[in-house]
């Protein structure tokens, strides 16, 4: 396979075609003193980043002072083709310049189009039914809904999910995300949740004809990229079926071709009964979706639920020509093989303080002997390469799905170098 990444300048002069028309740069006034703004403007939530970044070019953002910075987190797994990618740029401007909204009573082209691509490349087939929404969170809002609505006689009322999972932050999706301290500000959250063991005995001893569904991610995201235990998914499949709740999986982070299949349940055989899209979807357009299997597919009525934006022609119209790309460039294929040359990199690196690689393709965690894994993406940062800890002892390495040799090249310099200054 030829090296596929996007070609890059790599100089600091903007250079990318698409943007030719109007210059990305913002003047001084739009980033002077930003820091200060920041925390006098922004909600107390969010922690005033290291960091403004005012433009980005394939794998590559530059910060308000010039400097380039190799992308590898892509806004947290959501930048699937890089920055400025031209299919999407064109696709998002000719959207708007001809559609850019309209209300969910009526239908337009591009959110056709993306529900039957969604039914295709899920495996949902003609069964299928897409729910589209705006983020990853309102995409397990809409989940946690499609669990209520299997009642059975009336006594399915418990929903399942696992600890230390991450399912979002809105009331509903908190409800099921497995982290005490995201959870304890905000309790009482949802009724009917229970968070076990990501054991197959804890399953077992778990699920009744009570259980209405069973959420879990493919690959826990958040908690540091870790992998379910060997056959848990395809136990996860027989006990849902079993006892009739519904198998949902929330593919937010895992899905759209990063670890080498579209979704991850398709590595291990299972067809689930829901899946949860978002992230990277639409490449950085905001957009959410919930997809149905067979018989999940007729518990929605008409007028159960709905969103403003929800599946309005701009997003679907980008994640169009996201999913296009990703078919015509290959880059399912590149996240596979770009990800085992990542592996391979790190496993060579001389460090004792690697002492896991996890995850699949293109959805790395790295796990550390010692809880320096901040420390380690500043000096990454420092050294103009963008990772992420998603706790002390792990680093996460997300990349645009379009890397090539250059980035592999880079990489290999950069993340050596920040390893060792820690080892
Ligand atoms: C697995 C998983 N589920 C749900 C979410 C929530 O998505 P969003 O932040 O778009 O609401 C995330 C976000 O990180 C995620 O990783």
């Amino acid at each position: 396979m030829t090296d596929i990444s996007v070609s890059h300048d790599l100089t600091d002069a903007p250079s990318n075609a698409a943007a030719n028309a109007a210059p990305a740069i913002p003047d001084a006034t739009a980033t002077n003193g930003w820091r200060d703004r920041f925390g006098q403007a922004l909600m107390g939530s969010l922690t005033t980043p290291q960091h403004m970044l005012v433009r980005g070019e394939g794998c590559y953002v530059w910060n308000s002072e010039g400097t380039r910075y190799l992308d590898f987190l892509a806004g947290i797994a959501v930048n699937s083709l890089g920055h400025a990618h031209p299919a999407l740029v064109e696709a998002v401007s000719r959207q708007i310049a001809t559609l850019a909204h309209v209300s969910n009573y009526f239908a337009t082209p591009a959110q056709l189009e993306l529900a039957e691509r969604l039914c295709r490349i899920t495996g949902a087939g003609a069964e299928g039914r897409v729910y589209f929404a705006n983020s990853g969170a309102e995409a397990i809002e809409a989940a946690v809904k499609l669990a209520r609505l299997n009642r059975g006689d009336g006594s399915r009322t418990r929903i399942i999910a696992l600890k230390n999972s991450f399912h979002g932050r809105t009331m509903g999706s908190l409800s099921l995300t497995g982290k005490p301290a995201l959870r304890e500000p905000f309790e009482p959250l949802l009724g009917g949740v229970e968070h076990i063991d990501t054991t197959i005995e804890a399953l077992e001893a778990v699920m009744d004809q009570t259980v209405s569904a069973l959420v879990l991610e493919a690959i826990k995201g958040e908690a540091g990229v870790i992998d379910l235990p060997e056959g848990y998914l395809k136990r996860a499949r027989e006990l849902t079926t079993e006892h009739g709740a519904l198998l949902i999986v929330d593919e937010i982070q895992t899905g759209i071709g990063r670890t080498g299949k579209w979704f991850s349940y398709q590595h291990q055989g299972v067809i689930p009964d829901a899946v949860a899209i978002a992230k990277g979807l639409a490449g950085g357009v905001p957009i959410g979706a919930l997809v149905t299997f067979g018989a999940a597919s007729r518990l929605f009525q008409a007028g159960q639920h709905g969103s403003t934006f929800g599946g309005n022609p701009l997003a679907t119209a980008a994640a169009n020509a996201v999913l296009a790309e990703i078919e015509s460039a290959g880059l399912i294929e590149n996240a596979e093989r770009r990800g085992e040359q990542l592996r391979e990199i790190i496993r060579s690196i001389d460090s004792e303080l690697v002492i896991d690689i996890r995850g699949e393709g293109l959805m790395i965690g790295v796990g550390l002997a010692h809880p320096v894994a901040a420390a380690v993406c500043d000096t990454a940062l420092a050294l103009g390469l963008i990772i992420n800890a998603p706790n002390d002892v792990s680093l996460r390495i997300v990349p645009p799905l379009i890397i090539g040799d250059t980035e592999i090249e880079l990489f290999r310099d950069l993340f050596t170098q920040a390893l060792k200054a820690h080892s």
